[in-house]
């Protein structure tokens, strides 16, 4: 099994840059499979999940490069309906192929994708859009089979019962091409990777608008033409080396980030006492002294990134005083508090909530990271921690942090990876 070993008593200092944002090219990488011309993307992050969708692209007919942070996806002569569970269950953003592709091909055959670590994530909200859009949805042996209907109505409404990213995107890109039809989805994600996605896709002749409110409005159109496009910084990465340096009394700079997608992690980060500094294209952190506690809740954008919530809850552990987390996103993403447990935290969790009792200093132990972000979780409870932390089960961190350990290196952390450098 693959471990990190962190040496703890580190405090994070340095200069790196953000990577482009893995929740925002999956979506986008997806989308291409409706454009019959060549489509350039930029500033993609070398990532385990980037790879399955390229892979899942290529397995349906496209041709596929990826090379300096560019993916260039060349129109294949024959597209396949057909994306194995093989493919599907390595990451679960491999299903938002299912919309596009049945627009393509006529019919489009996906793997259901399984429950995961933090929670059920059912697909439904997906399955029925896309039947409110007069798909004919049915499901096989774990399979789900989307047919196109005949016609679109010239008017279709849905409204999500829960403002699903994953859901939005899928709605949002298969409506693009739904010629003749006005297609209004209500109570969308008004995550900054809907608006990024909303923002290739009208580069590539799409006609949609109110990405970032909670009304979007597409007007189909025949065809989506190529085009060179760059997506936006990874708000989580940076918001997790934010906090790692604060949980490590540090000093970190980094570049090519956007402050305005990280607003409620900033106010969150000043209400604790935290320094911020917020440049042009930079954000800054720093360390001015004991930190206070704080009670958060996760929330769809612009609340609280649920993503964040394992991150900030490791900052908690060592913060004197009560913090209280809500997670208001998913049923199941508090797994990681048992880990960080057995390294002296002090946090019980009750249904929804977790209290967190702040102790003077956390001593390393060997953990298990039960998924991405609960893994960058307990390497920072690990660096800011007395002695060594041997985290198993990383592998989870190499789908969703570009060069982790180069840039932890960078910022002076002491990191080794078993069983070969990744
Ligand atoms: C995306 C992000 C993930 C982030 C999450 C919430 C990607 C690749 N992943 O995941 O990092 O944690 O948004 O910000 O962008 N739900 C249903 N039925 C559905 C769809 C969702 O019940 O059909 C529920 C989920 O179980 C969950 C909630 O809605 O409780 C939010 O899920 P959703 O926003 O869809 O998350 P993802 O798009 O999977």
């Amino acid at each position: 099994m693959s471990q990190l070993v962190v040496m703890g008593n580190t405090s994070l200092k340095g200069e790196i840059k953000a990577s482009g944002s893995k929740n925002s090219v999956l979506p986008i990488l997806a989308a291409t499979v409706m454009i019959e011309e060549p489509v350039v993307i930029k500033n993609v992050p070398e990532l385990r999940d980037v790879q399955t969708m390229i892979s899942i692209l290529q397995q349906i007919g496209k041709t596929v490069s990826f090379e300096n942070e560019t993916v260039t996806v060349m129109p294949g002569e024959i597209l396949v309906g057909n994306v194995p569970y093989e493919l599907v269950k390595k990451m679960r953003a491999s299903f938002n192929i299912i919309g596009p592709l049945t627009m393509i091909c006529g019919w489009a055959k996906v793997g259901k994708p399984g429950g995961c670590n933090i929670g059920q994530r059912p697909v439904d909200f997906h399955l029925k859009g896309l039947e409110a859009f007069g798909f004919r949805i049915t499901e096989e042996h774990g399979d789900v089979m989307a047919v196109i209907p005949n016609s679109f109505e010239k008017e279709i409404v849905y409204a999500l019962p829960f403002p699903s990213v994953g859901a939005t995107e899928q709605l949002m890109t298969t409506a693009a091409l739904m010629e003749g039809s006005t297609i209004t989805i209500e109570n969308a994600a008004r995550e900054p990777e809907i608006s990024d996605l909303q923002n290739f896709l009208n580069a590539c002749g799409a006609q949609i608008a109110g990405a970032s409110t909670p009304t979007i409005k597409i007007t189909g159109v025949r065809n989506l033409h190529g085009s060179e496009y760059s997506v936006i910084p990874d708000r989580i990465e940076t918001g997790t080396y934010l906090l790692g340096t604060i949980a490590t009394k540090g000093d970190v700079k980094i570049h090519g980030t956007r402050s305005d997608h990280l607003i409620s992690l900033l106010s969150i980060l000043e209400e604790m006492g935290a320094g911020i500094e917020k440049g042009q294209d930079y954000l800054h952190a720093f360390w001015k002294g004991p930190l206070k506690p704080v009670r958060i809740s996760s929330e769809p954008y612009p609340g609280f990134p649920t993503d964040l919530q394992p991150i900030i809850t490791a900052v908690l552990a060592t913060v004197e005083g009560t913090s209280v987390i809500e997670e208001n996103v998913f049923e199941n993403r508090f797994g990681y508090v048992d880990e960080l447990n057995r390294m002296g935290a002090r946090i019980k969790v009750s249904s929804s909530h977790a209290n967190i009792c702040g102790v003077d200093k956390l001593s390393g132990a060997e953990v298990v990271a039960p998924d991405i972000r609960a893994g960058a979780a307990l390497v920072i409870a690990g660096l800011a921690a007395d002695g060594e932390t041997i985290i198993n089960n990383v592998t989870h961190l190499f789908r969703g942090y570009e060069r982790f350990q180069e840039k932890l290196r960078t910022l002076g952390a002491k990191i080794t990876f078993y069983p070969d450098e990744e």
